[in-house]
């Protein structure tokens, strides 16, 4: 969507995949604190995004949504000025159905420029909107009502759709949303993770500027799985331009986790102004090549081992973008190291669910 925001994938944090529905406005308020103590902030994560859960089972007496009391006493509006305070957005949730998921709440179907005028006038800076509960009418068409609605309210709102990718809304999102799901959820494992990163890949070409692919929220420090396979998840999800939404208890991340998270030049390919998703471009036995165009002509490339064993990958120019009689400087991204003068490919040992990740530049 042009609305200005966008232009690069979205990052912060969101309640889900850590909290579920067991959010309150202290949790939100030490997670805003957390962002910016850790140092997370500096690096680019803006956006503190409240998911399901949050509001009363009913509207009140003139229809208007309302913050639940037991759990967020202060209403949305303080928790706005406090994220805002720190330097952060705060986002909010809302579904295209009756009820949201959790079934606690009600959605905006129905109520979408009444939701969004609430939403502007708290301070919300984001809307993710789900699709349960909905009456089988055209997504397109509620997912649209909601964006107009957005666009009229007064306030510039960053539009993250969760349709879950069930009619194919790379398709049809662009000119709807600033992200779109493109997958089921995401758990807390290597198979969950690994085949919602092949299910964004075929929508690659979708993806840029103003809109991009949501292979749905990070489970990095959740406790799921292995730090190489948390580096795998974060490296791939930098290289396709997914939304870079940390799903983890941020008041209490471990080293590694914060390391994984707060790797500045992961991060900073994922941002890259270029904006084309990285794909898929060599697999063999679970030995694959990730790469990616970035600004200026350099390459980003990920060698991942989805095998069971160490392996060797080797990443030839032939399937990256570049040209065989290339020579580049080779950037390690984990390792921090360079190499000086590599030509026609790359080769590195590779452990098991682990991932090498480069910048290729050509001298
Ligand atoms: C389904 C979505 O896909 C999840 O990310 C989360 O928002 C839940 N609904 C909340 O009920």
């Amino acid at each position: 969507l042009e609305n200005g925001l966008g232009r690069t994938p979205q990052m912060g944090w969101n309640s889900w995949n850590h909290f579920y529905c067991n959010i309150n406005e202290q949790v939100i308020r030490e997670t805003a604190d957390a962002m910016v103590n850790s140092g997370l902030a500096k690096l680019g994560y803006e956006y503190i995004n409240i998911d399901d859960c949050w509001g009363e089972y009913n509207r009140d007496s003139q229809g208007n949504l309302v913050a639940k009391g037991s759990t967020f006493p202060s209403g949305i509006k303080a928790l706005a000025d406090y994220v805002h305070g720190k330097g952060l957005k705060l986002g909010i949730y809302s579904d295209a159905g009756s009820q949201t998921c959790s079934g606690k709440m009600p959605g905006s179907l129905g109520h979408e420029d009444q939701d969004a005028k609430t939403f502007a006038s708290w301070g919300v800076d984001y809307l993710k909107y789900d699709n349960c509960n909905n009456p089988g009418t055209s997504p397109q068409e509620r997912y649209n009502k909601m964006s107009s609605a957005l666009q009229n309210c007064g306030r510039n709102i960053f539009f993250s759709l969760c349709e879950w990718g069930q009619n194919d809304p790379a398709t049809w999102a662009r000119g709807v949303g600033n992200s779109w799901r493109t997958t089921g959820d995401i758990a807390d494992n290597w198979n969950s993770m690994t085949s919602r990163a092949d299910e964004n890949d075929r929508w690659a070409s979708y993806a840029g500027p103003g809109g991009w692919n949501d292979p749905d929220m990070l489970e990095v420090g959740n406790g799921g799985m292995s730090t190489e396979e948390y580096r795998s998840h974060f490296s791939i999800w930098a290289l396709t331009k997914a939304p870079l939404l940390i799903g983890c208890d941020l008041r209490s991340m471990s080293q590694d986790t914060k390391d994984i998270l707060g790797n500045s030049e992961v991060i900073a390919v994922n941002q890259d102004k270029l904006g084309v998703q990285g794909k898929k471009v060599q697999s063999s036995g679970g030995l694959e090549v990730w790469a990616g165009p970035l600004s200026g002509g350099s390459v980003a490339v990920v060698l991942w081992n989805r095998s069971g064993s160490q392996a060797s990958i080797t990443a030839n120019w032939s399937n990256i973008g570049l040209k065989s009689s290339t020579v580049v400087a080779a950037r390690d991204l984990w390792a921090h190291t360079s190499m000086s003068s590599v030509q026609g490919q790359l080769t590195a040992t590779v452990a098991a669910h682990a991932c090498k990740m480069y910048v290729l530049t050509p001298n």
